[in-house]
């Protein structure tokens, strides 16, 4: 059995990752999130708000159940938020930044730290991808908390990566970037205001001439590399290598 445990598997790119590994009966899914959309017998859903941090640390070993047959053990943190889109100093309220930044990236490196330590002597090939962004990597007016957050997922993944080499561990990491994909925080993204964020005209283009991907597609691309990761060195990926 392989098990995969991803984070906002409820929609977007999370459901339909969850939905493609689905469709191998050899596969477990464990979902994580607020809500469950998903109904299938290799489906197990854990509700949890990660914008609760206390909540989260004390349900952990509800996620990573011994599972002692698995042969793989794949962890995806895949839930994120946008947070409020404008400018920092033009009233954004403080506490914001703590909310992008528990479900972005603290959650994320609670659920990484536990999955390592919990199956550090399990003998399954172990996989972790932390689902990044192209705003991890340059700046976008109107998203600081967001972007910040992306690239705090980028330095996680690979100074773990270079961890688990020095340990000689064989668990590959990596921060995987999405494109930009038909889902709920697009939708988001398009409704904002262009006086709190320059390029929402491009992002309403987008959807216009059809250039967004369909969650499906990245989905399938995802599990695709799941089963192919040996092919892949680099600890930051792209989907738009894949
Ligand atoms: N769509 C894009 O173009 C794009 C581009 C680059 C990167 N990404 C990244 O891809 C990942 C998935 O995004 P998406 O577009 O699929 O987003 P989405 O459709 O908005 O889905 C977000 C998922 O995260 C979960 N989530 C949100 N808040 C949560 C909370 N407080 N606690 C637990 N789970 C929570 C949601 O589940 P519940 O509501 O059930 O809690 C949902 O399943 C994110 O990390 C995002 O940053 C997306």
């Amino acid at each position: 059995m392989n098990i995969y445990i991803i984070t906002g598997a409820s929609k977007g790119i999370g459901k339909a990752l969850a939905e493609e590994l689905l469709k191998d009966e050899n596969n477990l899914v464990v979902g994580v999130s607020r809500s469950s959309t998903i109904k299938h017998l290799n489906y197990r859903h854990q509700p949890l708000d990660f914008s609760d941090v206390p909540a989260v640390e004390h349900n952990l070993h509800k996620i990573f159940l011994p599972y002692k047959d698995a042969q793989k053990l794949v962890l995806i943190n895949n839930a994120g938020v946008l947070g409020d889109i404008g400018y920092v100093g033009e009233g954004m309220p403080n506490e914001r930044f703590e909310f992008v930044f528990d479900v972005n990236v603290i959650v994320p490196a609670m659920l990484m730290n536990t999955f390592l330590e919990v199956y550090s002597q399990h003998p399954a090939q172990k996989v972790v991808v932390n689902i990044s962004s192209g705003a991890g990597k340059y700046p976008v007016d109107g998203w600081a908390s967001y972007c910040a957050s992306k690239a705090a997922i980028d330095m996680l993944s690979q100074t773990v990566q270079l961890e688990q080499d020095k340990r000689g561990t064989g668990v590959k990491v990596y921060a995987l970037s999405p494109g930009v994909v038909d889902t709920y925080m697009q939708g988001q993204i398009r409704e904002s205001d262009a006086s709190r964020f320059s390029a929402v005209e491009k992002f309403k283009q987008y959807k216009e001439n059809n250039e967004l991907a369909s969650p499906e597609e990245v989905g399938q691309k995802i599990a695709n590399f799941l089963n192919n990761t040996d092919a892949y060195n680099n600890v930051v990926v792209s989907v738009r290598d894949m």
